[in-house]
């Protein structure tokens, strides 16, 4: 009975998977309220701060040797780098997750995924905050650019499209490194 149930199910889900109107982004399992870095709910690794909130993120002198040991500069920035990648795949994931919605809905009123104006939008103000934020606007823009986010959330938006609603659908994405 349970068995003939899930088929269905899944019959039904399949034949829905035909009609782009009804294409909706499904978040993974691993999406949730509690997955954070820094939650008490998972097992981490210890940080060097509290990484659940940002403002706690210091600043890099933090790692300068008073006696000019190279050596533990480096071990030191290491440990850093490693506590804000946790902090910058929880929002890397969490961003992928509205560009699949965006693709999901582009994707079921028959709209191009791609939109080079958006996506020069998208990299400039990148470039802006990166630079808002103390590093430079070069960085940012080549961040949130064709050449990196942008890129690689097309290919998220087509993947989780043929995951989700019709495995033939392909979109050339161009990569454009300026
Ligand atoms: C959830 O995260 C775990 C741990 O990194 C990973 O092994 C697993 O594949 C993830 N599950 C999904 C559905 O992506
Ligand atoms: C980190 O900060 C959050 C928010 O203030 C707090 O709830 C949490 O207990 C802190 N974690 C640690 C390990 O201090
Ligand atoms: C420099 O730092 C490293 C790593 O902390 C340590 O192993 C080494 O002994 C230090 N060197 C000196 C000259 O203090
Ligand atoms: C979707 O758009 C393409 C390109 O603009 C067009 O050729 C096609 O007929 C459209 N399909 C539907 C179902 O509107």
């Amino acid at each position: 009975m349970a068995n003939t149930t899930a088929l269905l199910f899944f019959s039904l889900a399949a034949f829905a998977a035909c009609s782009p109107s009804t294409c909706t982004f499904i978040p993974s399992t691993n999406a949730t309220t509690t997955n954070y870095p820094g939650s008490s709910f998972i097992k981490t690794s210890a940080y060097p701060y509290n990484i659940s909130v940002l403002s706690e993120v210091p600043i890099a002198t933090i790692c300068t040797s008073p006696t000019g040991n190279r050596t533990a500069e480096l071990a030191c920035a290491r440990i850093y780098i490693d506590a804000i990648d946790e902090q910058l795949a929880f929002l890397y994931a969490r961003r992928l997750g509205y560009a699949a919605v965006a693709g999901a809905s582009k994707f079921a009123t028959n709209t191009s995924l791609n939109d080079p104006s958006r996506n020069d939008v998208v990299a400039a103000g990148m470039a802006a905050k990166v630079l808002k934020y103390g590093a430079t606007e070069a960085a940012g823009a080549v961040m949130g650019g064709e050449g990196c986010m942008i890129y690689a959330a097309l290919k998220y938006e087509v993947e989780t499209i043929q995951e989700e609603c019709n495995n033939k659908f392909t979109v050339d994405v161009e990569r454009v490194c300026k």
